[in-house]
C-alpha cells in the first residue's frame, strides 16, 4: 500500500503553483502508472487517469486539484530584492520569515519592509531576499514571471502530518491510494481520476475536465477547515482525526443529497469513520462539476486540515486513510441514485 507521508513528499517536492503544474503532474503520473488503464492530459494540463470498469456502470469523475498557492515574480529592484504577486489566496502577515524555493532550486526568504507593522502588511510590502546585492546578480537566478513555493519542511508529529501544500497534495495522495485500492479488482464503474489545474485561482481546470468527460457523477477531494483549535471565531463541527469529512455544502455548492446519503451509507456499511462537513466560505472543484453541461450529482470528501494556506498545514493521517477507503469502496460498487 502506498505510504501516505512518503507519497506526499514525493509529489510535493516540485514547485507547481497554479499555471505551472507540469512538474507535479509528472510526479503524480509516475505514482499512478502501475494502477492505470490510460493516462492523458488536456490543453490546460489536467492529468486524467482512467480506470476501466465493468459495462453498464456509471461514469465517475474524481477530482483533486494538484496546483498549490504560490508566489510569482513581478519586479526585481536595483539591490536585487524580488517583489512578487500571489497565485491564489495568500495571507501576507503570515509570510515574513518563510523560506521559499524557485523551480531551478534558487532559495530565498520572504521579508517585510521596515516601515510596515505586521498586522497591516499587504503583499506589496513583502519581498523575497535571495542573498544577492544587485538586480544584475539576481537575474542570474530569477526572472520576471518565475514562480516560487514555500520551502518549509514536512514531518510527522503526534497523529498528524505537518507540511506545506496539504491543500491539495494530501487529496492527490488520497486519490492515488483510492486508485490503488480499486485496482485490486475491476470496479463496477468507469473511473476518471482527474488531478486538476488552477483550482486556487478559480476552479478552472475541473471546469473544463468535467465538460470534456461528461460524467454521470462528480466527487471532489479537497481539504477543509477544522473546529478543533483554540478560540476559533466561528465554531465548526469538523475535527482532525474525526474521519473522512462528507461535505454537505460550501460556498460553491450544495452537494447532491442523494450522493451524500449514498456516501454515508457506504461509510456505515464498510465501518469507515466519517463526519459531516459544512464549510461557510470557500469552494471546491465539486462546485463547477455540479453545474457542468446538463448538471450532475456532485459531492466532495474533505480532509480536515488546520492552518490552510499557511506555510505549515497540518492534517491527521488516519483521515487520509479513511477518506481513501471510503472513496474506493463507493466507486467500486454499483451505484443507484
Ligand atoms: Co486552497
Ligand atoms: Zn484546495
Amino acid at each position: 500500500m502506498l505510504d501516505i507521508f512518503d507519497t506526499l513528499c514525493e509529489i510535493n517536492a516540485c514547485v507547481s503553483p497554479s499555471g505551472s503544474e507540469e512538474a507535479v503532474s509528472v510526479a503524480i503520473a509516475k505514482v499512478a502508472a502501475p494502477f492505470a488503464d490510460s493516462i492523458t492530459t488536456d490543453a490546460l494540463g489536467n492529468l486524467i487517469v482512467k480506470k476501466n470498469g465493468k459495462p453498464g456502470g456509471k461514469k465517475i469523475m474524481l477530482s483533486a486539484h494538484m496546483d498549490s498557492i504560490g508566489l510569482v515574480v513581478t519586479y526585481i529592484d536595483d539591490k536585487g530584492y524580488i517583489r512578487f504577486s500571489n497565485l491564489g489566496g495568500i495571507n501576507a502577515p503570515g509570510l515574513p520569515g518563510t523560506p521559499v524555493r524557485f523551480g531551478n532550486g534558487t532559495r530565498g526568504v520572504v521579508a517585510m519592509e521596515g516601515k510596515v507593522k505586521l498586522a497591516d502588511c499587504k503583499i506589496q510590502n513583502l519581498y523575497i531576499d535571495i542573498g544577492v546585492s544587485s538586480r544584475e546578480e539576481a537575474e542570474k537566478y530569477v526572472k520576471i514571471a518565475d514562480v516560487a513555493a514555500f520551502d518549509t519542511p514536512a514531518f510527522r508529529t503526534g497523529n498528524c502530518i505537518v507540511s506545506p501544500y496539504l491543500d491539495n497534495r494530501i487529496s492527490c495522495v488520497t486519490l492515488l491510494r483510492a486508485l490503488e485500492l480499486v485496482s485490486a479488482s475491476t470496479p463496477e464503474n468507469e473511473l476518471y481520476f482527474v488531478f486538476s489545474v488552477q483550482e486556487e485561482v478559480g476552479t478552472r481546470g475541473a471546469q473544463v475536465a468535467a465538460f470534456g468527460l461528461e460524467p454521470d457523477l462528480g466527487l471532489a477531494v479537497d481539504v477543509t477547515r477544522t473546529g478543533d483549535t483554540p478560540e476559533i471565531a466561528v465554531p465548526m463541527a469538523c475535527d482532525a482525526g474525526g474521519g473522512a469529512a462528507v461535505k454537505i455544502m460550501d460556498g460553491s455548492l450544495i452537494c447532491s443529497p442523494k450522493l451524500v446519503a449514498a456516501l454515508e451509507k457506504c461509510a456505515e456499511t464498510n465501518n469507515i469513520k466519517y463526519q459531516r462537513e459544512i464549510l461557510l466560505n470557500g469552494g471546491t472543484d465539486a462546485g463547477v462539476m455540479q453545474r457542468s453541461k446538463g448538471g450532475m450529482h456532485a459531492g466532495c470528501i474533505s480532509i480536515p486540515t488546520r492552518y490552510i494556506h499557511s506555510p505549515q498545514e497540518m492534517c491527521c493521517e488516519s483521515d487520509v486513510a479513511d477518506s481513501a477507503a471510503l472513496i474506493a469502496a463507493f466507486v467500486s460498487a454499483k451505484i443507484e441514485l
